[in-house]
């Protein structure tokens, strides 16, 4: 194992032995859902940039693994919809950590009358090699563990989240992102790394690595303020950088018309003579009503003047036409 990646383990093994509410940065108010009651040790133990969890996404049907389990917060959220054994598997490499999510669990049945712990299947394992078979999961998630591997590894990640993805399934995905590519010393701070700040890459970075991984779509769902780093804290760094926090669903289908397509919340809407605009493409626009449209779409329906297309909200929410 690369050295750095021994560091990530270590610094996570501390954190499951002395929660540290800010080791990571979220603001992200957790979900108050009915009859859902988190046990405060996972709040404390939150250690994701954003959420990954999202109602309208998920079925009771669904198996869902979680990589790098952290508290279970949100592999608890997850099993708010499967609600049976093994619906969610949370896969984590750090014993520790298993340890402490698997004790948390208990103490979420206590608080939760629906919950059992064994709906989540705890397992000892490594985003790079998954102990899971090819094909057999509708849903990946991770929150704020991708960020701290360098480029190999995260392609390996991102190779094994496409490997056990069914076809349709699809990956929720939350990391800091920076404005601008961070200076090399920096990125070289294997602790920062750990600790989810020197590894991040830009938003077009992190949007292309899904796509070059296969995904045929991916929706930006929300980008948010994450940490601001100083040269006062990091003196591996020149100026300050405003890290953001990215929310991101990238599908295993096969690309759009237009290539892999993207949605950053663009809308078409038809403001012509006719019903609806309607092309080759199978796109079909009834006149006045915004239709969300992939970034690739957005650029080419511009050209059209009686079509307005609005910019990039960073807060796509599924559907759309192309
Ligand atoms: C930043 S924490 C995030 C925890 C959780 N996702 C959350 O949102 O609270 C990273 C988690 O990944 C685990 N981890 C570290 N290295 C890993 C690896 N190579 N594969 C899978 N999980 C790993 C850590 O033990 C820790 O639980």
């Amino acid at each position: 194992m690369s050295n750095y990646l021994q560091t990530v383990e270590d610094v996570y093994e501390q954190a499951a032995n002395a929660p540290d509410a800010n080791l990571c940065c979220t603001q992200s108010p957790v979900w108050n859902l009915p009859d859902l009651r988190v046990p405060p040790i996972m709040l404390q133990m939150n250690y994701g940039c954003g959420s990954t969890v999202n109602p309208r996404d998920l079925r009771p049907e669904d198996t869902i693994l979680y990589v790098g389990v952290g508290g279970g917060l949100e592999a608890l959220q997850f099993a708010y919809f499967t609600r049976r054994p093994g619906g969610v598997i949370a896969v984590d490499p750090v014993a520790a950590m298993r340890g402490k999510a698997q004790a948390n669990f208990i103490e979420a049945a206590r608080l939760n009358p629906w919950f059992r712990p064994e709906f989540v299947r705890v397992l000892d394992g490594n985003a790079l090699k998954l102990p899971v078979e090819s094909n057999s999961v509708s849903v990946a998630a991770q929150n704020c563990l991708f960020n701290v591997f360098k480029e190999n590894e995260l392609e390996q990640a991102l190779a094994e989240v496409m490997r056990v993805l069914r076809i349709g399934g699809f990956f929720t995905t939350s990391d800091p992102i920076t404005p601008t590519a961070l200076p090399e010393a920096f990125r070289a701070d294997e602790i920062a790394r750990a600790r989810c700040l020197s590894g991040c890459q830009t938003f077009d970075d992190y949007v292309a690595t899904l796509v070059n991984a296969g995904f045929g779509r991916v929706d930006v769902r929300a980008r948010i303020p994450y940490r601001l780093v100083t040269p006062g804290e990091y003196p591996n760094l020149t100026q300050a950088v405003l890290l953001e926090s990215v929310e991101v669903v990238a599908y295993k289908v096969p690309d759009g018309l237009d290539g892999p397509a993207i949605f950053t919340g663009r809308h078409a809407i038809y403001g012509g003579a006719a019903a609806t605009h309607a092309d080759d493409s199978g796109l079909a626009l009834p006149r006045g009503i915004p239709v969300a449209v992939s970034d690739a779409a957005a650029a080419r329906l511009a050209r059209h003047a009686d079509i307005v297309v609005t910019p990039s909200t960073f807060h796509a929410r599924g559907a759309g036409c192309c």
